[in-house]
């Protein structure tokens, strides 16, 4: 950006000082600014020097991309303000044969993403990338493990063979189970159970995605975390593993912005799937339960906010992976209505 001028306008402010001297600039842009007439180029206390006001030329984004620069760092073209939020976008999407990544790829889908239903039950999976096509969408369903890395990567690799790119990678297979514990009582069972599917998951999805977010020029990350990685909760190895699942987040965002990636982590409070109505009832009904899932409703209940639907997670994944947020990485995002801020 180079700065022209000065423009010098006098101001007196009281006869014991000297006058002030206010300086406006000109900015130019490099041309990516064009001049057309528009009455918010004063509002904007920016002057062309013509009086007629400045806006962006639709085929310019700011400034140039410099050569071999990510495809990624381009701002959202007036046109595409219109189209689909993910239109030709290539999605691998892990855990959707159900809850909240079922519920991810049906939306991803509606917004013109074609789907890589990485799931590791057949029936699930199938489930999904036919709940995907009914809507009309483009869906495969790849069998994955995710905490297998020859089974991540072998999907990444059936998915470019499939779609021929990847644009986003939402590495959201995770959960925890009933038998969590305070780290005293649990089971080492536990810690090998979820730490290989929430923690080593998300990095061998990272591992073999992110190779092909940089060949695609750029792309973006959603992984999922847990408010329960934000304050206290006795459950410590899911703790541990959604606390890490942050700390990945944050350092895949700075170590790949130069390759045009983002980054982002989602913290969730409570998602009514399939899954947790099974496991604590239906959090909206005072008399299901049992006695730890009453003390959590109650604690819910002073947090109107934290019980949600599959859906709204899903709405925040796909804004994070849209080049809506392409000024957001390595945010940590809760959605958690309060529960980590008051
Ligand atoms: N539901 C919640 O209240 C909540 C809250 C905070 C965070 N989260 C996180 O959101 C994510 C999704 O949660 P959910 O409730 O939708 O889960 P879910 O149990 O409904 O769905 C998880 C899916 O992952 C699949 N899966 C399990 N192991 C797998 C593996 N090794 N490889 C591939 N797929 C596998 C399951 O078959 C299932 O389809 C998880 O990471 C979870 O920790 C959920």
């Amino acid at each position: 950006m180079k700065l022209a001028g000065p423009h010098r306008k006098s101001q007196t402010r009281g006869s014991s000082r000297r006058p002030a001297t206010l300086v406006l600039f000109k900015l130019d842009l490099g041309g990516a600014l064009t001049r057309t007439p528009s009455p918010y180029a004063p509002c904007l206390g920016v002057s062309n020097g013509t009086n007629k006001g400045i806006v962006r030329k639709p085929s310019q984004t700011g400034r140039e991309l410099r050569s071999g620069e990510p495809r990624a760092y381009r701002a959202i073209e007036p046109g595409r303000l219109n189209m689909a939020r993910l239109q030709d976008k290539v999605a691998f999407i892990t855990g959707a044969g159900s809850g909240i990544a079922r519920a991810a790829a049906r939306l991803f889908a509606q917004e013109g993403a074609r789907v890589v239903i990485a799931e590791l039950k057949t029936e699930l999976g199938q489930m999904s990338e036919q709940a995907v096509r009914d809507i009309g969408g483009e869906a495969v369903f790849i069998e994955t493990d995710v905490t297998k890395e020859e089974s991540v990567k072998n999907s990444i690799r059936q998915t470019i063979n499939r779609f021929g790119k990847l644009d986003i990678l939402y590495n959201c297979a995770g959960g925890s189970i009933v038998q969590d514990a305070p780290v005293t009582e649990v089971d080492m069972s536990v810690w090998q159970h979820t730490i290989s599917l929430d923690l080593l998951g998300t990095f061998n999805g990272c591992r073999h995605g992110i190779p092909e977010l940089i060949k695609a020029g750029g792309g973006a990350i959603v992984n999922m975390s847990s408010v329960a990685a934000l304050r206290g909760f006795p459950a410590h190895v899911y703790v541990a593993a959604k606390g890490g699942i942050i700390s990945l987040t944050r350092a895949l965002a700075g170590q790949y912005a130069k390759n045009g990636i983002r980054a982002n982590a989602i913290c969730p409070g409570l998602v009514k799937t399939d899954r947790v109505l099974q496991r604590f009832g239906d959090p909206d009904d005072p008399n299901s339960g049992t006695p730890q899932a009453q003390a959590m409703k109650r604690q819910f209940q002073r947090y109107p906010f934290s019980v949600g639907e599959p859906e709204d997670i899903a709405r925040i994944a796909l804004f994070l992976a849209s080049d809506e947020a392409r000024m957001i990485t390595g945010a940590i995002v809760p959605a958690d209505g309060g529960l980590s801020a008051y």
